[in-house]
């Protein structure tokens, strides 16, 4: 996304990668992500995108070297910096380079690589910070409206160029030092999942106390201070990102002799809610065993085939403990959920997925599953229960086919 962006912004990209069925890829003008707009940038402005395997070849042609590698969890949960290192050594001596990282690191990062580069006689190098805030499904819009650009580095040519790349955007610019901008980009995520987590927390108490949710949420985002955004509860926040991000940050606090409290309840608050589906369908079906649940979704979000940290993983694989048959549909996902759970019965539509369902669950809010007939839908089961878990479905059209809608944190809807 970062290159199609920054080629669309006029600027020459060269794209480098180790992995040569990705390059071979993108060179037939294919994107290897599922992501809704990205193939069209990517062929608007193919006359300004190179692909290569060599970072000499990239080198020649370009002076910032954008770092996009992945940072996935380690078993202790800290970040494996892995492949940053690897770019990091693959980088020869230069006093007209910088690296500008893009990957989501812990902080301190950025001080432990230029420590190695002048180690190694590269301190010629430039480093700076500049992490990525754009969300999947949407990262097009993301990155041509960035709510802001921050840039972390020590004042040298490297940071102003980054931000002169940035600039036809007229997004709010945070110039700061490293560490900060490193910072931003954890606390950020980190904030984001606790407005969730919050949100989930209240959704459990309203359906004991009979409110509702949405009205809720609706009511204390109109407080500015508040905001609207992330404050739709559901069955847990997915994706690599919040996932990584919050136990990275958490760990990170933990290592420099803090205990961050606050994220263990975040995280603890997610994993069980993924799981309450679960007690909420026995409440309506008794013994799960033998019992067919329809799930509709399984990518962490709609608009994105990632199954990275999805919450369909963890009900999923509840389900199936229970007994009971799981019979699933995503438009886009199913050939990453089948690798990863291969024991489903996957549907090649909604409408299959719910047949002689006794449960259906929304899992993943796709537009084709908020809009479907709700009175197919009930011809097709052999149960009456529907479980929104995503509060996204117009619950008057379910319950007037006839059928059973549960939401989460909707104690005033159920009736
Ligand atoms: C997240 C951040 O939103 C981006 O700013 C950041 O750049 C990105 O991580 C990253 O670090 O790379 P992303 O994981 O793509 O983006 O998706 P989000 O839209 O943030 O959704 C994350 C999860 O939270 C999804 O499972 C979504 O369903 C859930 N969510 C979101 C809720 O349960 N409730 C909400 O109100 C909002």
């Amino acid at each position: 996304m970062t290159a199609a962006g920054f080629a669309s912004l006029g600027s020459e990209v060269w794209c480098v990668d180790i992995d040569e069925d990705k390059i071979e890829q993108l060179r037939r003008g294919q994107s290897p992500i599922y992501e809704p707009g990205l193939p069209e940038l990517l062929a608007k402005h193919s006359a300004r995108l190179h692909f290569t395997t060599d970072l000499p070849d990239a080198l020649q042609g370009a002076r910032l070297l954008f770092v996009a590698v992945g940072t996935p969890p380690t078993h202790s949960g800290d970040a494996d910096l892995a492949s940053v290192h690897e770019v990091v050594d693959s980088m020869p001596a230069s006093d007209s380079h910088a690296l500008v990282m893009k990957s989501t690191v812990p902080c301190g990062t950025g001080a432990s690589i230029e420590r190695v580069l002048r180690e190694r006689g590269k301190d010629g190098l430039s480093y700076v910070s500049c992490p990525e805030f754009l969300k999947e499904g949407s990262a097009v819009a993301d990155f041509l409206h960035p709510d802001r650009v921050v840039i972390g580095d020590g004042g040298g040519w490297a940071g102003d160029a980054v931000a002169k790349l940035y600039e036809p955007l007229g997004a709010p610019l945070v110039r700061t030092d490293v560490a900060s901008a490193e910072m931003i980009k954890l606390a950020a995520n980190a904030f984001l999942a606790t407005k969730i987590s919050f949100i989930n927390e209240i959704a459990n108490v309203c359906e004991q106390v009979g409110a509702d949710v949405v009205q809720v949420a609706k009511g204390m985002g109109l407080d500015e201070r508040i905001g609207p955004k992330f404050l739709q509860a559901g069955i847990g926040y997915g994706g690599s990102c919040f996932t990584k991000d919050v136990s990275a940050l958490k760990l990170l606090a933990g290592n420099s002799g803090y205990h961050f409290q606050l994220l263990s309840a975040v995280i603890e608050v997610n994993e069980l809610q993924k799981r309450r589906v679960v007690s909420k369908l026995q409440r309506h079906l008794g013994e799960l065993a033998g019992k067919r649940v329809a799930l509709l979704g399984l990518a962490f979000k709609p608009n994105t085939d990632d199954m990275r940290g999805a919450s369909s993983l963890v009900l999923a694989a509840r389900l199936l403990a229970e007994g009971v048959h799981v019979r699933a549909h995503d438009p886009i996902a199913e050939e990453q959920a089948r690798r990863l759970m291969p024991e489903l019965d996957y549907a090649p539509s909604a409408l299959e997925a719910v047949e002689e369902a006794d449960a259906t669950i929304l899992v993943t809010e796709w537009p084709q599953f908020v809009g479907i007939d709700w009175r197919d839908v009930a011809k097709r089961m052999r149960g009456r229960i529907v479980i929104d878990g995503r509060n996204a479905l117009d619950g008057e059209a379910v319950r007037e086919a006839g059928l059973t809608y549960e939401g989460i944190g909707r104690g005033a809807c159920r009736q």
